[in-house]
């Protein structure tokens, strides 16, 4: 055993690693920058309604770096102006991609959505918030596989898939189910040929373990969540199509973290929260104002919205906001009464004068507008069933809620929703003093930059320590 002396004792070698130098593009999986023609195995995430906007998508490819545009909420008008804009700005060869995210209830959404794609050539999604592989993802998978001169089939359109859970991934591991794929032929969505290539790609070049995000999450450890992934990818071995690779997102905001993902052994990082806190996001400067204050523990899990009847789970910003409170007194009430007229007076006038600063009869008016034009069959399964009804209600305010905080109206800011995790703290503490505390010099590629770049001299030095060690025994 050494002595304790000698257990601190510094590193005895000159250089133990003999001279290695990492650089920030030998982080992660070659084939990841090769194939999406990146120079690092890095990504920015989707962020809804636009706030991973245009801009930050170009600015992104123009550093030769990939975004993804937040297609979730937007019109097909809007998602289209964008295809438009960007490509423009970025020609065909800068990489770019949109959010394709899973509409179960109304999977004709996600149909216009893939159309479109498919129509304007897009040749990259992050598909998300998929619990098995739908029609309109395969269509968009298979449409234009080709064989190549060597008899290899060639990809057209790269998945991305982002999953919170093992299970889930399983499915983007493997080429798409076979029903699924004969009903799109059927259907005209691809053809005879494509189908047939269709059984030897499997559905996602990459999958992104999401672990404890901003926005919707199952807040599952980074290093438990990843490991496990990596581990499923390997046993996937001798499906058919090419290996997929495997990269983390959730709690990214530092080069310590970085570095900690490709540790434990992802292909490529994701970040999210940090890049709402730019120059580029389209969000409010209110917005982004209280992001760059938040610490680490600044942030509260929610009921997601979109999803309030199944309890699934969304992270925001806690700091200042009353927002993180009023929504889980909502989803505590909505489990708890049957409609709202069963909330008790005093609840019922609070949440209407305080929360909503509306009443439950004009919500209720301006949804009902709302579904006229898009789901006409939901107004009648909400005036049969009054829970239906008051679940659209408290939705209602979910929405409200980030069109405020996106907006950056002063006079309701306690009610901000913004979806934030742990990562903006990390990364605000980082940097706390120097010039980029400020968002108005914080920039996406940027941030990539600094987190790559800093991520390899992380892993140097922890590599060096621990070669020193190793070497001053032998
Ligand atoms: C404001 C915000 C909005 C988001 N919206 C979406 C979305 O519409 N679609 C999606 O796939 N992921 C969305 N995400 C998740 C991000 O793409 C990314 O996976 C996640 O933020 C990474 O975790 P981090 O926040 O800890 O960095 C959103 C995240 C944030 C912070």
């Amino acid at each position: 055993m050494p002595a304790d002396a000698d257990l601190l004792a510094p590193p005895r070698l000159a250089d133990p690693l003999g001279g290695l130098l990492l650089r920030p593009e030998d982080l992660g999986s070659p084939e990841f920058r090769r194939d999406h023609r990146i120079r690092y195995a890095y990504v920015a995430g989707s962020m809804y309604k636009g706030v991973s906007s245009v801009e930050l998508v170009v600015r992104m490819g123009r550093a030769g770096l990939l975004g993804y545009f937040g297609t979730g909420g937007l019109r097909p008008e809007r998602v289209d102006a964008a295809i438009g804009t960007i490509q423009q700005a970025l020609g065909p060869d800068r990489p770019y991609g949109f959010n394709l995210l899973a509409s179960m209830d109304q999977p004709r959404r996600e149909e216009q959505t893939v159309d479109l794609l498919l129509a304007r050539g897009v040749r990259r999604v992050e598909a998300a918030a998929f619990v098995q592989v739908s029609p309109a993802l395969v269509r968009y998978r298979v449409s234009g596989l080709r064989r190549g001169p060597d008899g290899a089939v060639r990809v057209a359109n790269r998945v991305l898939a982002k999953v919170s859970r093992a299970d889930v991934a399983e499915a983007f591991l493997r080429p798409p189910p076979e029903p699924v794929l004969d009903a799109v032929r059927a259907a005209g969505g691809v053809t005879a040929e494509e189908a047939e290539l269709g059984l030897r790609v499997r559905m996602a070049d990459d999958v992104c373990a999401e672990a404890d995000s901003g926005g919707h999450t199952d807040q599952r450890p980074l290093v438990a969540l990843l490991p496990d992934m990596v581990r499923q990818r390997d046993r996937a071995v001798g499906l058919p199509g090419a290996p997929v690779r495997v990269g983390v997102a959730g709690g990214i905001g530092t080069p310590e973290a970085v570095a900690a993902a490709f540790v434990l052994g992802a292909d490529f990082v994701v970040t999210g929260s940090i890049n709402q806190c730019t120059v580029e996001a389209g969000t409010s400067a209110a917005a982004k104002d209280m992001l760059q204050r938040a610490a680490v523990h600044d942030t509260a899990i929610v009921p997601a919205g979109d999803m309030l009847e199944i309890g699934a789970r969304a992270q925001v910003l806690k700091r200042g906001l009353f927002f993180p409170a009023r929504a889980n007194k909502l989803y505590d009430i909505y489990r708890h009464c049957g409609s709202l007229e069963e909330i008790d007076q005093h609840t019922a006038e609070q949440i209407q004068q305080r929360y909503f600063r509306r009443s439950f009869d004009d919500i209720w008016a301006e949804t009902r507008e709302y579904y006229q034009a898009a789901d006409p069959a939901e107004i009648d399964r909400a005036e049969r069933d009054p829970k239906r009804k008051m679940a659209l209600v408290f939705k209602w305010y979910f929405v409200h809620s980030t069109r405020l905080a996106m907006s950056g109206r002063p006079e309701q800011r306690v009610d901000y929703q913004i979806a934030c995790g742990p990562a903006m703290g990390a990364l605000n503490s980082l940097l706390a003093g120097t010039p980029r505390q400020d968002w108005r010099q914080r920039h996406v590629d940027d941030l990539a930059e600094l987190l790559m770049t800093g991520a390899a001299e992380v892993l140097q030095r922890r590599l060096r320590e621990v070669a020193g060690r190793a070497g001053a025994w032998r």
